[in-house]
C-alpha cells in the first residue's frame, strides 16, 4: 500500500503546501485581533518567542513522524509500535473535523465580500460594520434573522474544497499554492504601505511596537500560545498527514525554518496592515467592539485607495485562496485518516464529511447573531460560565485540543520513540541536524512543562472568553 501512496511532485510543492496550510484565515483574520487584545508589542514578542521555542521543534516532530510512519494521523503510532498513543491522532483528527466546521464557514464569508467589492463596494464603504453584522444576521434596527446568504456562500466554499480534494494531492493542492501565495505576500506589501500612511495610523503602529508589560498576563500568554499552534498548523497532526506524503531527500530542519518564518511573516504583515488601519478608521473607542477586524476595518484601507475596490475584490479573493489552502489540508488530513483506517472510497467520504461540516458550522454562523445558543467553559475563577456557542467552537479547538494533543506528540516523541528515532529520520541521505541537541532538550523537557503550565495556570487563573 505504501508505493500507492501520493508524494508531492515537487520540493516547492511542499513547501507552499505546507506554507499554505499553515498561512490562512489564522493569520489574517484571527492574528490582528489577538494582537490588539494581547496589547501589542507585548504580544508580538511573546508570540515570536512561542513560535521558534515551541512552534518549530513541533512542526518538525510532526513531519518526522509522517515521514517516518508514511501514514495518515491515527496509523502512525501503531505502525511505529505504539498503539496506546493512537489517541493523540484521534485528538488530532477531531480537532482538524471541529476546526472546519466554522473554519469553511468564515471562508465563505471571504468568499461573499469578493462579491462584495465586486458589486456593492459603496454599501460597505458607507457602514463596514453595520455591512458585516448584516452579512451575519444582526440588521441595523437591531433584529435579527437567519443569515441565509452567510450559509449559502460557505456551502459553496465547502463545495470548492471538496472538488479540489476529490481530484486528489498533486492535482489540486500543489497547482494552487504555486500562484495563490506569493501573489497574497505582493498585495499584502502593497496593503502594508497604504495603511500604515492613512491618518491616525501612527498611533496604532506605535500600538504595535510598545512593550507594555501591564497588559501581559497568564491569558496573553495562553492565546499567544493556541494562536502560535493553529497559525502553524501544529498540534492537529495535519503536518503528520503531509510529512507522510514526503520524500526522504528533503531537509526537514530547513522546511520547518523556511515554513514557520513565512507563516510569522504573513501574520506580522497582516497585524501591522489591520491594527493600524483600525485605528485610523474606528478610533480607539470603537475597537473591540467588532469581531472580524479583517472583515470591517479593512474598508477603510480600500476606501482610501485609487482603485480600492479593485484591491478589495483581489485581496478578498487571494484569502479566499489562503482560506482553501488551510482548510483543504484540514479536510485532507481527516479523509486520509478515513479512508485508510476504514477503507472508505475517497470521493463519498469527502462528500458526506463536507456536508456534515457544513451543518455543524451553521451553528457557528447563526450563533453569532441569530440564534442565542450557548455553549460551557470552565475556569477555576469564574467557575461555570456560557459563551455563545460560536466563541465556545473556536475555544474548544484552539485552546483546549490543539494545546493537548500537542502535548501528546511532545510525550510520545519525548519519552517514547525517543527524539533520536526523529534525529534518525532527519539525517538520511547526508542531511546533518546541528541543533538536534536544542532539539532534544526542547522536546522532552522544555516544550510539555510550558505547555502543560500554561494550560493549567490559565485554567486555574480564569480565561476570558472573548
Ligand atoms: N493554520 C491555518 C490558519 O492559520 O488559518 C488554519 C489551520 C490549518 C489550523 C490546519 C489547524 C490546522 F491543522
Amino acid at each position: 500500500m505504501d508505493n500507492n501512496r501520493a508524494q508531492w511532485s515537487s520540493k516547492l510543492g511542499f513547501i507552499l503546501a505546507a506554507a499554505g496550510s499553515a498561512i490562512g484565515l489564522g493569520n489574517i483574520w484571527k492574528f490582528p485581533g489577538r494582537a490588539f487584545e494581547g496589547g501589542g508589542g507585548s504580544f508580538l514578542l511573546i508570540y515570536l518567542f512561542i513560535v521558534i521555542f515551541l512552534g518549530m521543534p513541533l512542526m518538525l516532530t510532526e513531519l518526522s513522524l509522517g515521514r517516518a510512519s508514511q501514514t495518515n494521523i491515527v496509523g502512525t503510532f501503531k505502525k511505529l509500535g505504539h498503539r496506546g498513543y493512537s489517541w493523540v491522532g484521534w485528538l488530532g483528527a477531531a480537532g482538524a473535523f471541529f476546526i472546519t466546521c466554522y473554519y469553511s464557514h468564515v471562508g465563505g464569508w471571504v468568499l461573499r465580500y469578493v462579491f462584495s467589492y465586486a458589486l456593492e463596494p459603496a454599501e460597505i464603504y458607507q457602514n463596514p460594520l453595520g455591512y458585516f453584522y448584516n452579512m451575519l444576521g444582526l440588521h441595523p434596527d437591531g433584529t435579527t434573522s437567519i443569515p441565509w446568504t452567510a450559509l449559502l456562500f460557505a456551502a459553496a466554499f465547502l463545495f470548492l474544497n471538496a472538488i479540489i480534494i476529490i481530484r486528489g494531492v498533486e492535482g489540486g493542492i500543489e497547482k494552487f499554492n504555486k500562484i495563490g501565495m506569493p501573489a497574497l505576500f505582493l498585495l499584502l506589501l502593497i496593503l502594508l504601505v497604504r495603511s500604515i500612511t492613512l491618518p491616525g495610523a501612527g498611533e496604532g503602529v506605535r500600538y504595535m511596537l510598545t512593550l507594555d508589560l501591564e497588559k501581559v498576563s497568564i491569558n496573553t500568554f495562553f492565546s499567544a500560545l493556541g494562536q502560535a499552534f493553529y497559525s502553524l498548523s501544529i498540534g492537529m497532526a495535519i503536518l503528520i498527514t503531509y510529512g507522510s506524503y514526503l520524500s526522504k531527500e528533503e531537509d526537514l530542519p530547513r522546511n520547518t525554518a523556511l515554513i514557520c518564518g513565512m507563516d510569522t511573516l504573513v501574520a506580522f504583515l497582516a497585524g501591522f496592515i489591520i491594527v493600524p488601519a483600525v485605528f485610523a478608521t474606528l478610533g480607539r473607542g470603537e475597537i473591540g467592539k467588532g469581531g472580524g477586524f479583517a472583515f470591517v476595518s479593512l474598508a477603510g484601507v480600500f476606501e482610501g485607495m485609487p482603485g480600492g475596490s479593485l484591491f478589495g475584490v483581489l485581496f478578498y479573493l487571494l484569502l479566499l485562496f489562503a482560506a482553501l489552502t488551510s482548510c483543504i489540508s484540514l479536510i485532507e488530513s481527516v479523509v486520509a485518516f478515513l479512508t485508510e483506517q476504514f477503507g472508505w472510497k475517497r470521493k463519498w467520504t469527502t462528500i458526506v464529511l463536507c456536508l456534515v461540516m457544513f451543518l455543524i458550522g451553521c451553528l457557528y454562523t447563526c450563533t453569532q447573531a441569530a440564534v442565542p445558543l450557548k455553549g460551557i467553559w470552565f475556569d477555576g475563577v469564574n467557575g461555570i460560565t456560557y459563551p455563545p456557542l460560536c466563541d465556545f467552537m473556536e475555544y474548544l479547538t484552539d485552546r483546549l485540543i490543539i494545546p493537548l494533543c500537542a502535548l501528546g506528540c511532545c510525550i510520545f516523541v519525548g519519552w517514547v520513540w525517543k527524539p533520536e528515532s526523529v534525529i534518525a529520520e532527519i539525517e538520511q541521505n547526508g542531511i546533518r541536524f546541528r541543533l538536534a541537541k536544542v532539539y532534544t532538550v526542547l522536546i522532552r523537557f522544555i516544550a510539555p512543562a510550558a505547555i502543560l503550565a500554561i494550560l493549567l495556570l490559565s485554567f486555574i487563573s480564569g480565561v476570558t472568553l472573548s
